[in-house]
């Protein structure tokens, strides 16, 4: 499928997201055109994706300039794709379209917030922009009426894209290896929590491991559907293992997935103390994780 980018300019590209927001959340949460506008107008992005053929865009991306402990930072507020043009490399074509608009800006980390519990997300998000977290917000955005958040707590995930980087390059072009749950599984890397049949079950790892596995639901939406209070057990058991971690150091640095597509986990590193992350080989914060036979997986996450 071929696509082209459009930078949002004028009012009529931002109406033209509207009922792509509408089929995404519904259209009790649309954040204005006229919003949007303004904020393409004053150093923010929104751009469309368009598939050839078809005149309704296919995805769109909106962000806005934000200030970070001092530094700007560019903040992205929705990401979305028609569901019958996922999976075919549009999404990532609109986040590298944000990339380049900030890198011409000169800044390096684009920020957003996302759910935890969404497979896909975390898939997309660290395996193939190279993302990582190490911030958990607790009901972030409150109540949310929307049909992918109604009913439940809406804790969330601060996801940091450090975008001039070897990583976010090699992953956007596909040339990093991401490691493998059973690579992680087969090299012992203890889980935290883990998903025993349907249910979250705490592990007890040693203090002080380097790494750890987070488990996860591969599809929390249709979980939701089947048993909401299995849901919420799940959305606090990951809010109570992952805010610790984070709390000791802990960072997440990718999602791995096992062959069959339906297991996935976070893999969890112990963040250097400050001060000692450059000395690490290969980069900031970076480990290897050893898979079994000797080679060894660069983790390569770059730790600000
Ligand atoms: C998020 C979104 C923009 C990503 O677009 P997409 O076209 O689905 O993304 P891609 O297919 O390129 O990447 C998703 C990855 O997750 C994988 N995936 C899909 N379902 C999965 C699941 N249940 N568990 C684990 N991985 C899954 C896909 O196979 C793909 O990985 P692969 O190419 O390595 O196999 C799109 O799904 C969307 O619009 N979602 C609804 C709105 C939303 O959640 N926005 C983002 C808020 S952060």
């Amino acid at each position: 499928m071929t696509f082209r980018v459009e930078v949002a300019a004028d009012i009529a590209a931002c109406v033209a997201t509207v009922p792509i927001q509408e089929e995404t959340w519904s259209g009790d949460v649309i954040v204005p055109p006229q919003l949007l506008l303004a904020i393409a107008h004053n150093a923010g992005f929104v751009a469309l994706g368009y598939a050839e053929g078809d005149d309704r865009p296919a995805g769109f991306v909106a962000g806005f300039l934000g200030i970070h402990d001092h530094h700007f930072r560019h903040h992205s507020h929705m990401l979305a794709v028609r569901p019958e043009y996922r999976h075919t490399g549009l999404a990532v074509r609109l986040k590298e379209a944000q990339r380049d608009h900030c890198l011409d800006q000169g800044i390096e980390t684009i920020g957003w917030t996302m759910d935890p519990l969404e497979a896909r997300n975390a898939r997309f998000n660290f395996a193939k922009l190279g993302t990582l977290t190490r911030t958990y917000h607790r009901d972030f955005y409150g109540a949310m009426p929307d049909k992918l958040n109604e009913g439940l707590p809406s804790d969330r995930i601060y996801i940091e894209w450090p975008i001039a980087t070897d990583r976010a390059d090699a992953r956007l072009r596909g040339r990093d290896e991401v490691p493998t749950l059973e690579g992680a599984e087969r090299e012992g890397v203890p889980y935290l929590l883990r998903a025993d049949a349907d249910r979250p079950m705490p592990g007890d790892p040693a203090a002080g491991e380097s790494h750890l596995l987070l488990g996860i639901p591969c599809d929390f939406q249709d979980l939701k559907r089947r048993d909401r209070s299995l849901a919420l057990e799940w959305r606090l058991a990951v809010r109570r293992a992952l805010e610790p971690a984070f709390a000791r150091g802990y960072a997440a640095v990718e999602f791995l997935r096992d062959a069959s597509g339906e297991r996935g986990a976070y893999l969890l590193f112990r963040q250097p103390p400050p001060g000692q992350r450059d000395a690490q080989p290969g980069g900031a914060g970076a480990e290897p994780l050893r898979e079994e036979g000797g080679s060894s997986i660069r983790m390569g996450a770059q730790l600000p």
